[in-house]
């Protein structure tokens, strides 16, 4: 072959390698296989959009195939809250993904995955938060709905791009506490920008949707329970009641000597070893962690700092998974991120931050925004004839389920929508999963028995139960 043949081959397969980028580029982000993963039948994608090229700011993203037919089944974009917290580890590795990490290393299938319903899509937001990142840390220094709604949004858009075949596949979004204003305000995004998207409903786990009536349900859920005494629950109605704590605690200075005796009184009664966002279930007794919250995110379930991965493992291995739920999943999800050789499969760098956390420890979330209420961008969602599905794990104490029905039945009432479902238990495996009830065959409201903030990773039965009949469209029963 002479000189200027060869050229002229390189330039083309060149141009042609541009052609097929340019047509399929998510064969950049198929996932081979991850470290310790058994082998499965679906496809896997992992990478990177980016939602601001000048300054350079780009958003991970973890995408699974349905397990069988994935050309069937609609398109799922999951988002966890915080906010500030990561859909990969909490979302895909702790609650509904298709593996779970365990000791050793290894990864196991999770038996109750959603992919077994949908072609799962989740995304780490705003950037900072996982594998998210900007190269401009000054985004970090204020960050908050408005921005995160509108990545969310440019994510979206660009993601299509380089997924084309599901551009017109039916859309869901769905997400889990903080993600009650991520998840409407995005949806309400796509509906305004006249843009076809497809979306066909959202649903909304234990979400933050009216800051007033949802942490105002705390105190009657404590007494409840039975997790504080008669005195307390009195203090709390007298004189600050959760929602003025949950204000004072967000608000960055000290709290009122009110707000601080009953506070007090709620740490001395309601010990570390419960969990408050599954009151009846045990916790990880890993030693050396700390029961220190991430400052910056209030939202944050059984949030623990560790002061590295080390340290974590070792207290990890002495600490072994208790009946079927594996009460460490999350320190082991985050040992299991933190590998090198797991972050080179998944196509994810670290950028202006040392490891891979739970929840972000960059990102300066405004935490007033916590304020704005989002119970009537739903209720502008439903008039735009998208469903909508609000559930609760019934044992979560920080967004309890009582605030939720309240806001679900005073939004049925101001849309003047009547019970096409009246209020009634449903069943999964013959047991009773939770109660549900449906206004006007487009909102619905479902518990889930037995389930935490996070009801996927503590009812992993019931809540893909629960799943499948909100993409299908069928109440519950
Ligand atoms: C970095 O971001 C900040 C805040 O978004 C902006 O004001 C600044 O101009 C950016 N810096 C550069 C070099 O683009
Ligand atoms: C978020 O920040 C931007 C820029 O400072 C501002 O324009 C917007 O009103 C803020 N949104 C909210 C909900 O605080
Ligand atoms: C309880 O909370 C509501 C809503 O934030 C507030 O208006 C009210 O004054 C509070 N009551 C007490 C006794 O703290
Ligand atoms: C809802 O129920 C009320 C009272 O039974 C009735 O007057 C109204 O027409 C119903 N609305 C719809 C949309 O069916």
């Amino acid at each position: 072959m002479g000189a200027l043949q060869w050229i002229a081959m390189v330039v083309f397969c060149a141009t042609f390698f541009q052609i097929c980028r340019a047509v399929d580029s998510s064969a950049d982000d198929k996932l081979l296989s991850l470290p310790g993963q058994p082998r499965v039948s679906f496809q896997q994608y992992a990478g990177y959009v980016t939602v601001d090229k000048n300054q350079d700011r780009a958003l991970f993203f973890y995408f699974v195939e349905a397990e069988t037919d994935p050309a069937s089944k609609p398109l799922v974009l999951w988002l966890n809250g915080g906010p500030g917290c990561s859909s990969v580890g909490a979302g895909a590795f702790t609650e509904h993904g298709p593996f779970r990490p365990s000791d050793g290393g290894s990864l196991v299938r999770n038996d109750y995955s959603w992919n077994k319903e949908a072609n799962m899509l989740y995304l780490e937001s705003p950037a900072g938060v996982g594998f998210s990142y900007s190269a401009n840390q000054s985004f970090y220094d204020l960050v908050n709905d408005t921005i995160t709604a509108q990545d969310n949004f440019v994510f979206l858009q660009n993601w299509f791009l380089k997924f084309p075949k599901y551009k017109n596949r039916d859309l869901f979004i769905a997400g889990e506490s903080y993600a009650g204003h991520y998840v409407p305000q995005l949806a309400n995004l796509i509906v305004k920008s006249g843009i076809k998207f497809n979306l066909k409903g959202v649903a909304l786990g234990n979400p933050l949707l009216e800051f007033s009536t949802d942490f105002n349900s705390e105190g009657d859920f404590y007494w409840s329970h039975g997790l504080i005494s008669n005195p307390t629950y009195e203090l709390l109605s007298a004189v600050c009641n959760t929602s003025q704590l949950w204000r004072e605690r967000i608000g960055g200075s000290s709290l009122s000597a009110s707000c601080s005796k009953v506070s007090d009184q709620l740490n001395a009664e309601i010990p570390d070893a419960i969990d408050s966002y599954d009151v009846t279930a045990n916790v990880c007794l890993s030693s050396g962690a700390s029961l220190l919250g991430v400052q910056n995110n209030p939202l944050t379930p059984r949030s623990r700092l560790f002061s590295s991965a080390e340290s974590l493992q070792e207290a990890l291995s002495q600490q072994k998974a208790q009946e079927n739920i594996d009460l460490c999943v999350q320190e082991e999800t985050f040992v299991y991120l933190n590998r090198k050789d797991v972050q080179e499969s998944f196509h994810a760098k670290l950028v202006g931050t040392p490891q891979w956390t739970f929840c972000s420890s960059v990102v300066l979330y405004d935490l007033r925004n916590l304020e704005i209420p989002t119970i009537d961008v739903v209720g502008s969602l439903v008039n735009s004839g998208i469903r909508v599905l609000v559930y609760s794990g019934d044992q979560d104490s920080v967004i309890p389920f009582t605030g939720s029905r309240t806001l679900v039945e005073g939004l049925a009432k101001k849309l003047g929508l009547n019970a096409t479902v009246p209020y009634t238990a449903w069943l999964e495996d013959k047991q009773v999963g939770g109660w549900t009830q449906v206004y006007g065959d487009i909102l619905t409201f479902s518990t889930i028995r037995g389930g935490s903030h996070m009801a996927p990773f503590s009812s992993p039965g019931r809540s893909l139960a629960m799943f499948a009949a909100f993409l299908s469209g069928k109440p519950l029963v």
